[in-house]
């Protein structure tokens, strides 16, 4: 569990080098990094000049926190996640995400590329996160509870916030864009699922299958932070279509939804309160 000392830390050092105090976070998921650059007046901090920050080498990701205004909106970035099959612990993961909360942020937009199981999904789709399913087997959460943090036990019957959910849903269709909604299943990776693990993972009730976000998703719940998620659908998942996976044609359709990606996210900012 965070250790409150360490996020306070962080939190003063990011104030004593920005005046920006941002109440919405964003963290971009693989190929959606370009939205940190929309970014106006931008202060950068690499993550290799944060404490307690980790390290993170995945391709498609820069690794850095990106803070300034959007659409009227403070915010701050990050561009380039942590995930689990890198080799770090759930702690070192979603310490990123109690450094927002401790910075002011009570809105936290979670990005991700993530493979289609739903077969009336198409790769390029967009799709908002209505619940997850943790299929990794652990939890963020395990270890004694901070109590400064968030409480014991708890609650994650709305992580994905209605009200959230319900203005992205209202922008799409301003924008006249295709917003899928759906379960967004956890493994943990790296490999891709086999296509007995999808059937099974589509008897289970997930629309969407990927390897980040919940723990992330699990954390900000803990903290009370608002939560939306929006996936882009790069691929059908394994088994479905007769070809294999790869991480380029991910990082490739990541590319091509960027543009209506962006859109979507920007016209959300807009509108939040
Ligand atoms: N499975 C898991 N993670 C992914 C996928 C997938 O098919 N596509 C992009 N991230």
């Amino acid at each position: 569990m965070h250790q409150s000392q360490e996020i306070n830390e962080v939190r003063d050092l990011i104030r004593s080098q920005t005046n920006y105090r941002p109440t919405v976070g964003l963290i971009l998921g693989s190929g959606l990094g370009t939205l940190a650059d929309e970014i106006e007046n931008p202060y950068r901090i690499p993550y290799s000049d944060i404490p307690h920050f980790a390290k993170s080498e995945a391709a498609g990701h820069a690794n850095e926190l990106v803070i300034g205004e959007l659409q009227g909106k403070t915010i701050v970035a990050m561009k380039g996640r942590f995930h689990y099959y890198e080799g770090f612990s759930l702690d070192e993961v979603t310490f990123p995400v109690r450094v927002m909360k401790a910075l002011g942020v009570e809105s936290l937009i979670l990005t991700n590329a993530c493979g289609a199981v739903n077969t009336a999904f198409h790769p390029g789709d967009l799709m908002l996160i209505t619940d997850h399913l943790n299929l990794v087997g652990t939890n963020p959460l395990i270890g004694p509870n901070n109590d400064e943090l968030g409480t014991r036990f708890p609650d994650l019957s709305q992580v994905y916030h209605p009200g959230l959910r319900q203005l992205a849903l209202q922008v799409a269709e301003e924008q006249n864009l295709t917003l899928q909604q759906g379960v967004y299943a956890w493994w943990s990776g790296p490999a891709y699922e086999t296509p007995a693990e999808i059937r099974m993972i589509r008897t289970l009730g997930a629309d969407a299958v990927g390897m980040s976000t919940v723990p992330e998703a699990i954390v900000a719940a803990h903290g009370r932070m608002k939560v939306l998620g929006i996936s882009c659908l790069t691929n059908m998942a394994c088994g479905i279509l007769d070809q294999p996976l790869n991480h380029e044609e991910v990082l490739e359709v990541a590319g091509k939804v960027r543009t209506t990606f962006v859109q979507l996210v920007k016209g959300v900012l807009e509108k939040m309160e």
